[in-house]
């Protein structure tokens, strides 16, 4: 198979808009199941499902069975996230653009590209009659980016599913270019809807300006109180659920590369960091719980002006968290500050909309040193243990089965995922897709010698 075979089937796939959390797109999302169902089939897997639930659809596949050998689940996502704003891509999202050495679409890293690295990895090892060194099983969910459920209710149901021994998570980063990772952690999420009432209707603000509650303004003062000036987030018990990292971890933070200048400047795009001054950085984004606010609804935001009194405000806003802080916990917690925080003339509602619990992962298994030795081998370096900011709500669901779970990919710090013009490197693609099949080729023989 050619680079440009490659490079056209992966256009494929990320020519579906399969934005699972638009209505609207629910269409698509099926489309890129279906996508991927017929790559399995024609990777001569002779299972191939489509697991339902109420919700995306999950792709399930398995290899030929060979005995004696171990098992390796693959997990992966097919949804992305929405486009907005889309004015600001400089090639349209959902037609996929070569330019410098980059592949620039949505889902490119996050996390199509990664599950065709994976793909291609799984046809690299195959024999050629068709048959893997080892059993591999892929696990591609289509809620990961809108919090659905039906992963989790056909992995609670069927747990054998996790009865593997690894499990690899394809939809991470490296550290920095040239140097891969492992996530010994995730941090989970909590996001709500925060909702204020403050009057039955509108009202002229020049009748009523100066004694009628506006719903805005409160929504506002609420917010800013539930996050104080130093970044302290006004939450009770919070931070008394924050468990420090490790001195290993922290040791190993320490002996990163970490250049905040260039951060700051390259990654971040700001003109200064926020947050808790008396954390590094590193633990900011790493081990310690954030409150943001997405999205502001109310009032009046068309053009023009229009001198009115909100009577309704809405906020959209997360939390993430971080061990032991289980979502639903929190979202009780939040629900009770904001309740203790609103003035009394406001009626207030906080509807949880979803979330994922923090992760911790130990990286000391053995199959920890395959996945080194194949990023050793192809990119001359194994990988740091590092914790990651983000969450990947069914990785809890996915430890159940006692199994190492590797979370690792192939995207780098610049990719923008979740951004406008995301991309993924095509060299960071191609070294991906050896690194994977060094993976099951490494795991396979290790699991053979263990059976021996
Ligand atoms: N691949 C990301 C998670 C991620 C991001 C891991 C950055 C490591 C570093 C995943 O697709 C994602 O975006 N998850 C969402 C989950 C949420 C919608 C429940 C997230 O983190 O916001
Ligand atoms: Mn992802
Ligand atoms: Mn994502």
């Amino acid at each position: 198979m050619s680079r440009d075979d490659q490079l056209s089937r992966l256009g494929e796939f990320l020519a579906i808009p399969s934005i699972s959390t638009l209505p609207d797109h629910r269409d698509d999302c099926r489309h890129a199941a279906a996508w991927l169902m017929d790559q399995f089939r024609s990777l001569g897997c002779p299972v191939v499902d489509l697991l339902e639930g109420e919700g995306h659809p999950v792709v399930w596949a398995e290899s030929p069975r060979v005995s004696n050998r171990p098992t390796v689940l693959c997990y992966g996502h097919y949804d992305v996230q929405p486009v907005d704003p889309l004015t600001e891509w400089i090639s349209p999202p959902f037609e996929p653009t070569v330019r410098d050495g980059n592949l620039y679409a949505r889902g490119a890293v996050d996390d199509k590209g990664q599950v065709f690295a994976l793909l291609e990895a799984y046809r690299a090892v195959l024999d050629t009659g068709g048959m893997p060194p080892l059993n591999v099983h892929f696990i591609i969910e289509g809620e990961e980016e809108c919090g659905g459920r039906v992963i989790f209710d056909r992995l609670r149901a069927e747990p054998e599913r996790t009865a593997v021994d690894a499990v690899l998570v394809a939809d991470m980063g490296y550290y920095a270019p040239g140097i891969p990772a492992v996530y010994t952690g995730l941090r989970g999420l909590c996001y709500a809807e925060i909702h204020v009432r403050t009057l039955r209707r509108d009202l002229h603000s020049g009748s009523y300006g100066g004694v009628a509650p506006n719903a805005l303004e409160a929504l506002a003062r609420l917010l800013t109180d539930l996050k104080r000036r130093s970044g302290r987030i006004n939450i009770p018990k919070l931070y008394k659920a924050v468990e420090p990292p490790s001195k290993t971890e922290l040791k190993a933070w320490n002996s990163l590369p970490f250049d905040e200048a260039r951060f700051l400047d390259e990654e971040v795009t700001g003109r200064a960091l926020t947050g808790l001054k008396k954390h590094s950085v590193l633990e900011r984004i790493w081990a310690l719980p954030t409150f943001e606010i997405h999205g502001i609804r109310g009032g009046f935001t068309g053009e023009g002006a229009k001198t009115v009194i909100p009577a309704h405000a809405m906020a959209k806003v997360s939390l993430r968290l971080v061990p032991d802080q289980g979502f639903e916990k929190v979202g009780k917690w939040l629900t009770r500050a904001v309740e203790k925080l609103a003035p009394a003339y406001a009626d207030v509602e906080v509807k949880l909309l979803h979330g994922g619990d923090p992760v911790r992962c130990d990286v000391s298994h053995p199959a920890f040193s395959v996945l080194d030795e194949a990023f050793e081998a192809v990119v001359g370096r194994g990988t740091v243990p590092v914790r990651a900011g983000g969450s990947i709500p069914v990785v809890p669901e996915l430890q159940r089965g006692g199994a190492p779970v590797l979370l690792t990919g192939i995207g780098l710090p610049d990719d923008g995922l979740h951004s406008p013009n995301e991309k993924v490197s095509l060299q960071q693609l191609w070294d991906g897709i050896e690194i994977f099949s060094k993976f099951f080729q490494g795991f396979a023989e290790k699991g053979a010698a263990k059976s021996e």
